[in-house]
């Protein structure tokens, strides 16, 4: 039997795929390896959201070219987004990688193992329209033993024109909520207190009567003292349901990450959004009517296909408006195959992406500082996560609305609930005591 090293690229999704990954492999009899030296197989669980994304594992794969040259043993299978995207591509232009295999393809990662050591490589990069690794209990790889990722739905078709996500997970598809719950009340008896309902859409979850909205509701019924968190939110689904629901529920966060992508009404269309600017600023007004004191965080992109100054200008405008306390920031990158790359081109140059995009960066973090000053004095109820990376006199946690609060440890232990009190702040962390 093989042991295995996991490592992951990508977003949370890839993240908690590659738990369920370790979970199939340890049901075939598998030993999951601590790092790559005690390790006969690496799988390398892909990204290709944009080519730097791609660049990277190929770097890594050629890095470990070295470390077969000194253990013959060592095998390298590629899974995740870029398997999907290259499929035996990848396997002709690295010569060393042994097997591909796409994200609904991981049942079938035993096999490919097995006719690996027999000398054969694989690709195993069917799509699925119904694989949702439902009965399969992740192992918890990265886990803190607090927090978790629980996968709800996969795929996406919303067909975003620069995206290459719906090629490479297929068709969207949710989880039976049954299993949802009770992998949640699952990791709640073991000591969780955190739960993170993961999908590309999740405001579009639907299995059968139960809606998005529904199944928040079930798994905030799992206990009061468990939180629960969502990823990814589309504006275009971004109903008012779903905000009483989580208004009604305390322990369901008080943060939402909105991707808006662009402030610019006719980049929005360009890039297939299906929303205008005033939606998406009258559904920000909803989650504060519901909730005033969520968190708002967001994804944009710089420099897309015919972006003028104007447009970006306009993004500017909206990062003002809006105020996120977070953004995660990006210059376009194009991708084969999607609708942008056939149909429009990319036409701004490298240095002015560049240019466009510190642009909004230093923005932003002028404003998350701003919005962090204003917490000062404020008291959050804190989730105790673990040890400072500064100090082991001190440890961290987050409050409802995702911010990471670090404070002098005291009697703190993580697990558990403390009431802490803002006394200063950086633009990404804000300082405190506990007061209780
Ligand atoms: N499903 C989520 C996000 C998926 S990918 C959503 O729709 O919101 C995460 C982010 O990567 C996107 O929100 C987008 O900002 C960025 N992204 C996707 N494709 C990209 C590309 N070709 N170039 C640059 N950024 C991209
Ligand atoms: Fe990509 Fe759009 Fe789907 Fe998000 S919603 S994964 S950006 S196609
Ligand atoms: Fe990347 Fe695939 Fe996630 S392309 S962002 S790992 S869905």
């Amino acid at each position: 039997m093989e042991r295995v090293y996991i490592e992951t690229y990508g977003c949370q999704m890839n993240f908690a795929d590659s738990e369920v990954v370790g979970a199939i492999l340890r049901d075939a009899g598998h030993s999951l390896a601590g790092c790559v030296e005690e390790a006969d197989f690496v799988l390398i669980n892909t990204c290709a959201i944009r080519d730097n994304a791609e660049q990277r594992v190929r770097h890594r794969v050629r890095e470990l070219r070295a470390r077969q040259g000194r253990n013959k043993r060592l095998r390298i299978g590629i899974l995740g987004c870029m398997a999907e995207r290259l499929q035996s591509r990848l396997m002709t232009e690295e010569d060393n990688v042994s097997f591909v295999c796409g994200p609904d393809a991981y049942r079938r990662l035993p096999q490919l193992m097995a006719q690996v050591r027999e000398g054969q490589r694989g690709s195993e990069v069917e799509l699925s329209t119904t694989e949702t690794y439902a009965d399969i209990e992740p192992v918890r790889l990265a886990s803190n033993g607090i927090s978790a990722y629980i996968s709800i739905m996969r795929g996406c078709q919303n067909y975003c024109s620069y995206c290459v996500v719906p090629y490479t997970r297929g068709r969207e598809r949710s989880r039976d909520p049954q299993t949802i719950v009770a992998e949640a009340k699952g990791l709640f008896d073991n000591g969780y207190r955190e739960v993170t309902l993961l999908g590309q859409n999740v405001n579009s979850y639907r299995y059968d009567a139960v809606g998005f909205p529904e199944l928040m509701a079930m798994v905030a019924e799992v206990s009061p003292l468990m939180r629960v968190r969502f990823a990814t939110s589309h504006p275009k689904d971004l109903s008012d349901e779903l905000l009483e629901v989580m208004a009604r529920y305390p322990n369901i966060c008080r943060c939402i990450h909105l991707p808006v992508q662009s402030g610019s009404n006719r980049m929005l269309k360009l890039m297939n959004r299906k929303y205008t600017v005033e939606w998406y600023l009258d559904r920000m007004a909803s989650i504060r009517r519901h909730m005033p004191d969520c968190s708002i965080t967001t994804d944009v992109i710089a420099g897309f296909c015919g972006e003028t100054l104007e447009d970006h200008e306009a993004t500017l405008e909206l990062f003002r408006k809006v105020r996120y306390d977070y953004a995660y920031m990006f210059k376009y990158s194009q991708r084969e195959g999607t609708y942008a790359a056939k149909h429009m081109p990319d036409d701004i140059d490298e240095a002015e992406k560049t240019r466009r995009l510190n642009e909004i960066i230093a923005l932003q973090g002028q404003i998350a500082l701003e919005n962090n000053r204003t917490e000062v004095g404020r008291e959050y109820e804190v989730l105790v996560e673990g040890e400072s990376h500064r100090s082991k006199e001190q440890l961290f946690g987050r409050n409802s609305q995702n911010k990471v609060l670090v404070f002098d440890r005291k009697d703190a232990v993580p697990g558990t609930y403390r009431k802490v009190k803002v006394t200063d702040c950086t633009a990404a962390t804000l300082i405190g005591e506990l007061i209780d």
